[in-house]
């Protein structure tokens, strides 16, 4: 029997991470070492003891159950708390948060849940390419939100045509940002806000990266601004603020009509989050803001270890402000993707090209700071090795 699949199917494009999976594995098929800072993914696991929850846990009779979609009331308490001491936000346990399978599941629902066919959605371009694919099952048309170096980054959301803004029904925001790193301003949130009200936009701000930020810098939450749980939620999630990322546990805060309606796409399509998982991650979340802070310093130092050896190859690097990658223009100028492909047969390194984050990505490559320092050094050597060298440093 020859099986076709949903024609729906043909419209998704590839995953990004696909394609660099399979060059990745010709060139290892070659017997090239390779060193990955392509994805999004700490190097480093979870702290100790929070795996010690777990483990306890797993061993608790009735640890097996199916779990309740919404996720434990403890856990939901832990985040409302979370979210009152770090960013003075009340939140509803009851209704203003929902435990996710991961951020990435969130978002991929919630058009499903918000967004009928032929509505528009706002997507910043570049973006986390995860962000499409949902807006595609629910029929929604999506109107790219360019962001640019000139405008530090941040969606130009005067500059989008009356008529699109009128037919909008969501706007995605993701700060700090992957790809770019760009962070945003309590100041821009509000901009935001306002602009929601007026054209009656739900606003789904993704944020999994709030607490990797450097130089002693911190970054506002969506639900600080005044009017953001009128208009909008927020996702966060514990795989890269505790490094849980195959743990498959994140939330979504803010707006109870939101969270109502994806819940109603969550009851039905999916299920709860392992109860061990869940009293492990509350845990972290009440226990271990130090261990998010060490983090955080660690990627900073990598960070000036990776942008000093680059700069002296002669690389346009600059810091990220947050997150834990660089956004950096290529080198030599020629096409990411094909310059990605050199960089990995020639030296075993592999970078993510921009244009895989959207048209606007072209030009840059993303770089993960998720290899040990080590690693770092061997890069910068096999770098200058393989002349990837591109002025003398003065
Ligand atoms: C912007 C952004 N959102 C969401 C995710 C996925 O997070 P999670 O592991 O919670 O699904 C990632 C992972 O790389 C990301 O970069």
């Amino acid at each position: 029997m020859k099986i076709s699949p949903a024609a729906r199917l043909d419209r998704f494009p590839t995953y990004l991470f696909d394609d660099l999976d399979r060059q990745k594995e010709e060139v290892r098929a070659q017997g090239t070492d390779i060193i990955d800072l392509s994805q999004g993914e700490p190097d480093i696991g979870p702290p100790e003891d929070v795996v010690e929850e777990l483990a306890q846990r797993a061993r608790t009779a009735g640890s097996h159950k199916y779990p309740s979609y919404k996720g434990l009331l403890a856990f939901r308490q832990a985040v409302s708390s979370w979210y009152a001491n770090r960013s003075g936000v009340t939140l509803d346990p009851e209704h203003e948060v929902l435990a996710l399978i991961g951020s990435k599941s969130g978002m991929g629902h919630l058009p499903l849940a918000t967004v009928d066919p032929g509505e528009v959605v706002l997507v910043p371009n570049p973006c986390y390419p995860a962000y499409l694919p949902g807006i595609l099952l629910a029929g929604g048309e999506c109107h790219d939100l360019p962001l640019v170096k000139d405008k530090g980054y941040l969606p130009d959301l005067e500059a989008i045509p009356e008529a699109i803004a009128r037919r909008a029904k969501l706007l995605i925001l993701n700060y700090p940002n992957n790809p770019t790193t760009a962070v945003a301003t309590l100041e821009f949130f509000h901009r935001v806000v306002e602009f929601a009200r007026r054209y009656t936009i739900i606003v789904a701000h993704d944020a999994p990266y709030l607490e990797i930020s450097f130089d002693g810098q911190r970054q506002p939450s969506f639900l600080e601004a005044a009017g953001a749980k009128e208009v909008g939620v927020e996702f966060n999630s514990f795989s890269k603020m505790f490094n849980m990322a195959g743990w498959r546990i994140g939330f979504v805060v803010g707006n109870r009509e939101v969270i109502a309606a994806l819940g109603t796409i969550k009851s039905n399509v999916d299920m709860g989050i392992y109860f061990p998982i869940q009293y492990a991650a509350l845990k972290a979340l009440n226990e271990k803001s130090d261990f998010v802070g060490e983090m955080a310093a660690r990627y900073q130092n990598r960070r000036d270890m990776l942008v000093k050896g680059l700069a002296e190859l002669g690389w346009p690097v600059q810091k990220a402000p947050a997150t834990f990658f660089l956004w950096i223009p290529v080198p030599d100028q020629s096409p990411s993707a094909e310059f990605a492909m050199r960089l990995l047969q020639q030296t075993g390194i592999c970078m993510t090209p921009g244009s895989g984050f959207g048209s606007y990505g072209e030009g840059y490559i993303r770089i993960a700071l998720t290899v040990s320092e080590q690693q770092l050094n061997e890069i910068l050597e096999r770098l200058r090795c393989a002349g990837f060298v591109y002025q003398t440093p003065s």
